[in-house]
């Protein structure tokens, strides 16, 4: 069945719906790759898909057109899942011009697959006529990578941004009127608080850029496409972007014997008293990604560790490393824990969230072996003065 997202311009791509990672974060919905065939004077291909699904893209062309009838294939980046098959297609098409962002995107494809076809590198000033219709191309660094580029098919106010506006998320359908929208946007929360959480600034300058453009559809390479209301993926991409946050509470922790739990529980009737929401997370049994996500629009991370070899606990360790890395910013926090014969997971926990630029409320709180009433009511403390911070401040 051909899927035309208007005359002319169809969807090619592929669902994934049995992966389940993907730079080490856990899918839950699969996710698909998603290219793009324009029919006019001229054939064009905007991305293509992971390698193992080039068969099933070359079916969805072959449904349209004969593949070696494409003239362009745009690679708006460089990473492999869109395109790691481009040295199968390539073959099969060995007249036809690819177009990476002059950007790294030409030095990307050469360092990946050392090829020998012919590239025409494009930028802002690049213009690609098609006969009826012409593509215009925007770079976007650091959406995904510094090679990622936007292309713009101007008669029908399309823009392809490649892994901006995406979402892990496999589906029959492939249209944002077609799925539950709720899932979709928790699923595009999840997807940006986990892969470009740290490029902020560089989002909205991307946005900015892309300010004058009219876009009636915006169809990225992963998941659903946005065609009913494109405004609404844009406008969140710029609050998160700009680190707005909820008054909200996250008091995340890896307990061993009970005790750090102990802790969090009272931690968390603090902040219910003062009538700010508040999720717990204990690691050892919540989705590293799905609290990451959590995390994109909290306020406040009240972060806790059982001490384990003078240490964190591994959950705990792997959750704070891979946030230190993602660059949260504009949270508030304070660190607890507990400890049996030698301490150390506390200060682990300060240390890194100090490195992360987390505004601490002090003082910390570490507890020998278990927790008395006294220090559970320091916790219970601890969460109302937290919360009140969070009133305040957001
Ligand atoms: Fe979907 Fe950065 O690749």
């Amino acid at each position: 069945m051909k899927i035309e997202l208007t005359k002319g311009v169809y969807w090619v791509g592929a669902v994934d719906w049995n992966i389940q990672e993907f730079h080490s974060y856990t899918l839950h919905h699969g996710t698909t790759y998603n290219a793009y065939l324009i029919i006019d004077d001229k054939i064009a291909l905007i991305d293509t898909v992971k390698p193992p699904f080039y068969e099933e893209m070359l079916q969805r062309i072959t449904e349209v057109v004969s593949p070696t009838k494409i003239n362009y294939v745009i690679a708006n980046h460089a990473e492999m899942d869109h395109s790691g098959a481009l040295p199968l297609l390539m073959k099969d098409v060995p007249e036809a011009t690819v177009i990476p962002s002059r950007r790294h995107g030409e030095l990307g494809l050469t360092k990946t697959f050392h090829h020998d076809w012919k590239v025409m590198p494009a930028d802002e000033t690049s213009e690609v006529s098609l006969g009826k219709r012409k593509l215009k191309f925007f770079p976007i660094p650091m959406l995904h990578w510094p090679d990622s580029m936007a292309t713009y098919l101007v008669e029908d106010a399309i823009l392809f941004p490649n892994d901006a506006f995406g979402q892990h998320f496999a589906s029959a359908t492939r249209f944002d009127d077609e799925v539950d929208l709720n899932l979709m946007m928790a699923e595009a929360t999840r997807y940006y608080a986990t892969i470009l959480m740290p490029f902020g600034k560089l989002i909205l300058q991307a946005i900015d850029k892309l300010k004058g453009l009219k876009i009636n559809t915006i169809a990225p390479s992963h998941g659903i496409i946005w065609h009913s209301n494109p405004q609404r993926i844009i406008d969140a991409y710029i609050t998160w972007a700009k680190g707005e946050t909820k008054k909200k509470a996250l008091v995340i922790y890896e307990t061993m014997w009970g005790s750090t739990e102990k802790m969090a529980k009272a931690i968390v009737k603090g902040i219910v008293s003062e009538g700010v929401e508040v999720e717990p997370y204990n690691l050892t049994v919540s989705d590293r990604s799905d609290v990451i996500a959590q995390v994109l629009t909290a306020k406040a991370l009240i972060v806790g560790s059982a001490t384990h070899n003078n240490d964190i606990l591994p959950n705990m360790a792997a959750f704070l490393t891979n946030l230190k890395g993602l660059k949260p910013s504009g949270k508030i926090g304070a660190a607890f824990g507990s400890y049996g014969w030698g301490g150390g997971a506390v200060k682990t926990i300060e240390n890194m969230l100090k490195e992360m630029g987390v505004d601490l409320v002090e003082p910390s709180i570490s507890v020998q072996f278990v927790p008395n009433s006294e220090t559970l009511e320091q916790c219970f403390e601890l969460g109302k003065a937290i919360a009140k911070r969070v009133k305040s401040q957001s």
